[in-house]
This record gives C-alpha cells, structure tokens and sequence, in this order.
C-alpha cells in the first residue's frame, strides 16, 4: 500500500524535541496525572493503591460500558454504546472509519486545509479523491457550490474536519447540515474530525455533531485536544449501529483493546468534564488575546481569527516559502511553528495557541525578532 509522507507529523517529529520555544502543539496545555485526579477529588494514595492491585487484561474489547456511556453525553441526540467504538486516538479513529469505508475505485471528496490523514489515507486505499480548498476570504468555510460540483453520483464520502485544524474555523450548524445535504442526495457518507469538538469559542459543544445532523455522518474525536490528554492515546468512532457493527470488524486487525489504564483515566476525566472544560476554555481565551494583540502589533504578519479548537493559520508578508521560513526561523532561536506547507497552503504557518501563557508569550517575542531579521 503506498502512501505519502504525513508532512506535519515528520516535521513535528524532526525538530519538536529541540524546540526552545514550541508554539506548534494543537493541544490544550496538557494534564499531569496528578493534576487529573486533584481535579477529580480523587485521593492519590488511593488512587495508586487500586493501581497497583489492578490484574492488566486487555480490559473491556470495545472500550468499558462506563466510558462509552460518558461518551454518548457528548452528542445533542440520544445515542447508546452501540454507537460508539474506541480506538488509539483520534488519529486510531480516523484511520478505523476511513478503512471501514473507503473502497478502491471509490470517489471521496475531501476538504482542506486540514490534518493530512483525511485525504492521503483515502488516496492509500485507492479512492480518487477531489479535493476542495476553503480560503481565507471565506473564513475557511467551505464554498458550497464548489462542493456542490465535486459531488458526484458515486462519491462514498465527503471528509471534513470542523473545529478545523490548522484554520481554527468552526463550520458551524447551519453548514453542516448543507454538507449532509448535498451528501444525502447521492447517498454518500459524511465522515467529521471532531477532535477539536468542545472548544467552540463562543461555548463548549456549542455545535452539534455530524452524528446528530445526518444519519449517515461519522464522527471521530478523542481526549488529546480538548481534555488535554493526549499522553491517554484514546479516541473514538460515533455513528450509525451497524456502521460501527462494521468498524469492529476491521478493527479486530489492529486493536484488541486500547488499555484498561487509559480507560480508566479517560473515564475520570468525561465525569469531570466540565471542570476541564472551563479549565480549557479559560487558557484558550485569554491565550487568544494574547495572539490576537500580538498579530495587531506586528508588521507583515495577518490572520482569519479563529473562532475555535487551538491552532491558527499566520499568514506572513516575505517572499519565502514557508518551510524555509520555519527552518530557518528554528535555527536562528528555536521558535517552532509548523509551515503551511504542510497544509499545502503556502506564506502562512500554524500556531498552536494553548501552552501555558507564559510559553505563548515568549514564543512570540521569538518569532518577532525572527521576523525584525529579514
Ligand atoms: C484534526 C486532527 N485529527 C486527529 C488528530 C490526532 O489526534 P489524536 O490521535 O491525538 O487524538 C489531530 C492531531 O493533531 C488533529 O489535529
């Protein structure tokens, strides 16, 4: 099975170790354990106590009852564990519902920019994929009349990923329900990144799910993001029963189960969601303040202010591309942002926005003098 390079996970992968100032993770500033379970009133000793006393099965197989229970929460219309399946992360997820999915020969319609693996994995398994490009000018929501004219009888899914990464933009309600729309009159399945659900700006799950909009919508998420627990490597499917009948099919291939530790952890942190929600929300905010007044005062940089998830797109006002400008932006004081390139969209770079707000700061101050050098 060929497959392409995944731009931004090896250029994360190559230079994140070194960085002096890492402006480049898309997660909320992550949670230590211990951290964890203070939030969750839970006794350390005791804690610990059970742990060690635990026998490591390989656990409840789909994921424990508890847990997927506390998934179910996260979506406006009633669903059930049937509904649900976990999976190593939101990347894990991604790839269960597009194997599940995509057939060779089948056409997919994909839009970007957005986190590769939802069109390069599609083109791995042998669909054509058309692509739509969202623009700046449009706030990077996706042009419905292009979408329109992408969609053809035979296309199987349209893939999208909204609270969008790297663009920040929320497609919103009444956007999706076009998209599944447009998919519905030619049957086609709607397959939703949703890792960055929960982090609408303008109030948590604010916007429903594509698995509450469109019977045929897939909606993939996972506790790196929003609960800031990406160390956990859980994510989840949600859809259809007999859609997720399927994913478990082609998930006896690669995952048994994914880890009664990680479980257990993610089913204390959905119990006491709100608690990190307003957490989350409160670095996200006063983080973007910071970068949108940092953006007012620096010549030659501009963006589309996101109105959700952790990243933005900057776009920068020098003749360079884009990876020689974060290369060399690297190399001169260990600023590191991801370059556009990665999204295929050129004179921009990606900032993750929710460190600590002192980590925020500082990597500004060092991509300003970066910027005064050219
Ligand atoms: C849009 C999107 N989907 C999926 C992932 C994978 O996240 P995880 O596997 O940690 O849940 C990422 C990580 O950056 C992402 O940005």
């Amino acid at each position: 099975m060929e497959i392409k390079a995944f731009e931004v996970e090896e250029w994360m992968n190559k230079y994140e170790d070194d960085a002096r100032y890492n402006i480049a993770e898309t997660c909320v500033e992550s949670l230590k354990v211990g951290e964890l379970l203070d939030i969750a009133s839970i006794e350390r000793d005791e804690f610990f106590g059970r742990l060690a006393e635990t026998k490591l099965t390989y656990g409840a197989i789909p994921g424990s009852v508890d847990l997927r229970e506390e998934i179910t929460k996260l979506y406006h219309k009633k669903k059930t564990i049937d509904n649900v399946i976990v999976t190593n992360g939101g990347i894990g997820a991604n790839f269960l519902a597009l194997f599940t999915l995509v057939r060779p020969g089948d056409e997919v319609v994909a839009v970007y920019p957005t986190y590769q693996q939802l069109y390069s994995l599609p083109e791995s398994l042998g669909a054509k994929v058309r692509r739509l490009r969202t623009e700046p000018e449009d706030g990077f929501i996706p042009d419905m009349n292009k979408l329109r004219s992408l969609v053809k009888s035979n296309t199987r899914a349209i893939v999208i990923n909204t609270p969008n990464n790297p663009t920040g933009a929320c497609f919103g309600e009444k956007v999706m329900k076009e998209i599944a729309g447009i998919a519905d009159k030619v049957g086609a399945w709607v397959v939703c990144d949703e890792v960055y659900r929960g982090l609408e700006h303008e109030g948590s799950y604010s916007v429903p799910s594509i698995a509450d909009i469109y019977e045929k919508g897939v909606s993939t998420s996972s506790m790196s993001k929003v609960y800031s627990l990406a160390g956990l490597r859980l994510g989840w499917v949600t859809a259809d029963k007999e859609f997720i009948k399927e994913c478990f099919k082609h998930r006896d291939y690669n995952i048994i189960s994914c880890g009664m530790i990680d479980d257990a952890l993610a089913l204390i942190a959905l119990k006491n969601k709100n608690k990190i929600l307003e957490r989350n929300m409160k670095i996200l905010l006063e983080n973007k303040k910071v970068l949108t007044d940092w953006v007012d005062r620096t010549d030659g940089v501009s963006f589309i202010v996101p109105n959700s998830g952790t990243t933005a797109l900057i776009k920068y006002d020098h003749e360079m591309e884009s990876e020689e400008f974060c290369r060399r932006m690297f190399e001169y004081n260990g600023a590191f942002v991801v370059p556009g390139s990665c999204f295929e969209f050129e004179n921009h770079f990606r900032i993750g926005y929710a460190p600590k707000k002192e980590v925020l700061i500082e990597g500004l101050e060092a991509v300003d003098s970066f910027l005064r050098t050219l």
